[in-house]
């Protein structure tokens, strides 16, 4: 069968190539139009005055518009109508859009929207914490807070209480592929946008209101993105609106892309957290309670902050079972950039914040930090209980790794048939009773699906732990001046949009006579492999090579009503709403051809490429053209929902993810003690992709979202000066990491069990869980600076090599 084979990304050919299609290389109408963005150079006021005849009168340009020539709707937010596409007369933010150019080329119009000379009436801008709290500056009305028992009581009443606060910065996306947007005009006021978006819909949406016209008149296309990672989930909003409202106004196709720079400036990034922490451990390191404060810099506008918010608070808890919690989130508003959608939509702030507990409880009583989290983990499910494994899947790690070129394994002599079977070896029995109210998350949800107990023991075997932490002691005992250290840590992440409406997803699949497929779904592809991995399902459903199947641009008027391509539920749903639209189609003719073999319809099978039906057997070709003649509808919708879902945002209760994916990470870490600097040796990761519908895919997006996480906590740092301006707004002032960061040692596998929920193919979302594998990275910057003295690090996010070495001089000297 195609699905779970490790076939190559679809569009790989032409990503090495140079020939896959990015929006700004779609070829544009005769006499298209470029536009740029006038921006802010202060971070909060209002104009007073606004000298724009420079701008018009520069080479090239066309036409200037500010707020007041745009004809309907003056917004861009995808949440509360708080985002103008032009600045209305206050201005939020540096590098706010205040003025828009139309101009005959790029850089023309990036050229004349430096000479708008604007006055304005400069206000004191409100940048960080305290500022905001000072002002009660913020999103909601007071702090949004979940309960889980009495926590503070319970951590009175403990033999152990650790404490703090630490940073946690923010991030940019930093995608290879900018943001960008084409818009041509069509004949009745109609409007083409192709859009590098995560989500067509919500940018149908915005023209349509920006335009004044219904949804109708809008279509939307998207064939791929150069990356996205959430950053493109509403950051394109404004690209496509004024590509479409100066398209309307000049009847000219009109296009835009930010430069870098501008990018950097303009659009928003990851959270940044501060997160202070009071918890309470018995004798034996177990957690009895946890209180935890949120502030989360939301940035000006509202944007998506508070899911973003609420799943940090939802993953607050990560893998471990929290007898009692209190979690209190506050939504700041700032005059800086609106705080978006990054890869794991605040999971991973949340996740920093318990696994942060976790290092500093180790610490202070003197535990293995590994063997005090799986004192504390869920507890496993009882086999045959509310959710039974499904009869285990005949693929074996080794299989997969195998067919999987790129992974790196352990030792090729180790059986590793064997290791999907490590879970039943079972660990030193998670010694803990458990707690009344059973295995729940502060939230109320039942975790029924816990992987961790068995993924824990297999990865520590296969990173050879133990022994690996004895030599790391020894060295550290021998060596003054680099130090090393290691770390593990394990992720629950949910899968599910948590607001509840969005899982769902639409499908439209055609059937041509010559047997060629053509597919279409709402989710959009940035990297991920969504398509690839769509494609074999379509293809295992109609039992033919996934060649004969053309996978087609996202677009607006195939499939209506798509959610964004986020939370990592690309393939749960729209595979299974491609999955439903073939069945539809397999289901007509195989009733058809058993009509005509005097054959039960149930018995046509179809495999190979060809449909057997009773004695006859026809090439998937035949089949098609001979329904064609028996006038047999070879189209179909498909659609999908998914079940078991309920959740009260207010309240903190219910059912948010239909499930949870999981993962663990080893990793190796040196320190220069002299200067902070550091690097990765090795990181060995187990992660749970369920029964993986592409296993190359899965493992390359394991290794991305690993290193980009680890990216966020050690060298990429945001820098704003005491005016609100973004000083890191380059690569040469902002880190990612490049390929010579990855670990020398680089070893990833998937964990070998189906899914326990009825997912497509038993698979499980990939997308984002691996991004908190990163966390291990700043654990083991942790463990090696604890080597250098007695006090406990208390490390600030991102790790860098300055802040690693103040962290130093914490634990040596004191200071
Ligand atoms: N992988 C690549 N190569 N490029 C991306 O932009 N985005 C991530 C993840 N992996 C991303 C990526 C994010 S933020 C999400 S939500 C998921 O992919 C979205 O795709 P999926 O739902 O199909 O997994
Ligand atoms: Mo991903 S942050 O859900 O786009």
């Amino acid at each position: 069968m195609t699905v779970s084979k490790p076939l190559p990304h679809d569009a790989a050919p032409l990503h090495v190539s140079g020939t896959a299609r990015y929006v700004d290389d779609i070829p544009a109408p005769k006499g298209t139009l470029h536009l740029a963005f006038g921006l802010s150079p202060i971070a909060k006021g209002r104009i007073t005055a606004m000298d724009l005849s420079d701008v018009k009168a520069a080479p090239g340009v066309v036409m200037v518009m500010t707020a007041g020539d745009l004809p309907f709707a003056n917004d861009v937010s995808p949440s509360i109508h708080d985002e103008p596409l032009l600045s209305d007369g206050a201005v939020n933010y540096v590098g706010q859009p205040v003025f828009l150019v139309v101009a005959t080329s790029h850089l023309a119009a990036r050229k004349a929207a430096r000479l708008g000379k604007v006055e304005y009436d400069e206000e004191t801008p409100i940048l960080t914490i305290e500022e905001a709290l000072a002002a009660d500056s913020r999103f909601e009305e007071g702090p949004r807070i979940y309960r889980k028992g009495d926590a503070e009581a319970a951590i009175a009443g403990s033999a152990h209480v650790i404490e703090g606060s630490f940073e946690l910065g923010g991030q940019e996306h930093f995608y290879l592929e900018g943001q960008a947007a084409l818009a041509v005009p069509n004949e009745g006021g109609d409007m083409l946008v192709h859009s590098s978006t995560q989500h067509p819909t919500e940018i149908q949406h915005k023209v349509a209101d920006a335009l004044g016209v219904p949804m109708h008149a809008v279509r939307v296309e998207t064939r791929r993105m150069g990356g996205g990672f959430g950053g493109k989930e509403s950051q394109g909003n404004a690209l496509a609106v004024a590509c479409a409202v100066a398209a309307r106004a000049t009847g000219k196709s009109c296009r835009m892309r930010y430069d870098r720079d501008d990018d950097m400036v303009v659009t928003g990034k990851r959270h940044a957290f501060r997160i202070a922490y009071r918890a309470g451990f018995d004798a034996e390191g177990h957690i009895q309670g946890v209180s935890f404060l949120h502030h989360a810099i939301c940035g000006w506008a509202q944007d998506l902050s508070l899911p973003v918010a609420d799943r940090a608070m939802l993953h607050s808890d990560n893998a471990y079972l929290l007898p009692a919690a209190r979690i209190e989130s506050h939504r700041l508003k700032t005059n800086t950039q609106s705080a978006t959608a990054f890869r794991g939509f605040g999971g991973p702030q949340g996740m920093v914040g318990i696994e942060r507990v976790m290092d500093h409880a180790a610490h202070v009583l003197g535990l293995d930090p590994v063997e005090l989290r799986r004192r504390n983990y869920y507890e496993a499910p009882a086999e045959g209980g509310s959710a039974p494994r499904p009869a285990a899947s005949p693929r074996s790690i080794s299989e997969k790794a195998k067919r999987g070129e790129p992974v790196q394994r352990v030792d090729p002599q180790d059986d590793l048939t064997s290791l999907g079977n490590v879970r039943q070896v079972s660990s030193p029995p998670p010694v803990r009773p458990v707690p009344q109210g059973g295995n729940t998350t502060p939230y109320g949800m039942e975790v029924t699906d816990f992987e961790l107990h068995g993924m824990t023991e297999a990865l520590l075997e296969s990173s050879d732990y133990a022994a690996r932490k004895a030599a790391i002691e020894k060295w550290n005992a021998g060596n003054r001046v680099i130090k090393k250290g290691i770390a593990f840590s394990p992720v629950k992440f949910g899968i599910s949009f948590t607001l509840t409406h969005l899982n769902q997803a639409g499908a439209l699949v055609h059937v041509y006579q010559d047997g060629s497929v053509h597919l279409n779904h709402g989710g959009t592809e940035m990297g991920q492999g969504l398509f690839q991995k769509v494609a074999q399902v379509a293809a295992s459903r109609f039992g033919i090579p996934p060649e004969m199947i053309r996978i087609t641009a996202t677009d607006t008027a195939k499939v209506p009503n798509t959610s964004a391509t986020a939370a990592s539920s690309g393939s749960d749903l729209n595979g299974m709403a491609v999955k439903a639209a073939c069945d539809t189609i397999r289901d007509r003719m195989a009733e058809f051809l058993a009509e005509r073999h005097q054959a039960e319809a149930g018995s046509v099978r179809f495999a190979d490429g060809h449909v057997e039906v009773g004695e006859a057997r026809y090439s998937f070709a035949e089949a098609a053209a001979l329904a064609y003649q028996g006038r047999v509808s070879l189209s179909a919708t498909g659609f999908y929902k998914t079940p078991k879902i309920e959740w009260d945002r207010i309240k903190g209760h219910g059912r948010p993810f239909f499930y949870f994916a999981y993962g663990a990470a080893v990793t190796e870490v040196a320190v220069d003690t002299l200067t902070g600097e550091n690097r990765i040796l090795r990181a060995d990761i187990l992660h749970d992709a369920g029964a993986s519908l592409n296993p190359a895919l899965d493992i390359g997006q394991v290794e991305g979202g690993y290193v980009q996480g680890a990216g966020w906590l050690t060298t990429e740092e945001l820098v704003w000066d005491d005016k609100g301006r973004l000083r890191t707004h380059a690569p040469s002032t902002y880190k990612i990491p490049a390929c010579s960061d990855r670990p020398d040692v680089f070893n990833v596998a998937l964990w070998d069990a189906e899914n326990r929920e009825d997912t497509i193919y038993r698979s499980k979302a990939v997308g984002e869980p691996p991004f908190m594998l990163g966390i291990s990275a700043w654990l083991a910057l942790s463990n090696a600076v604890a080597a250098c003295g007695n006090g406990y690090p208390a490390l600030n996010a991102p790790a860098t090599a300055e802040e690693v070495w103040k962290a130093i001089r914490r634990v040596r000297d004191g200071i």
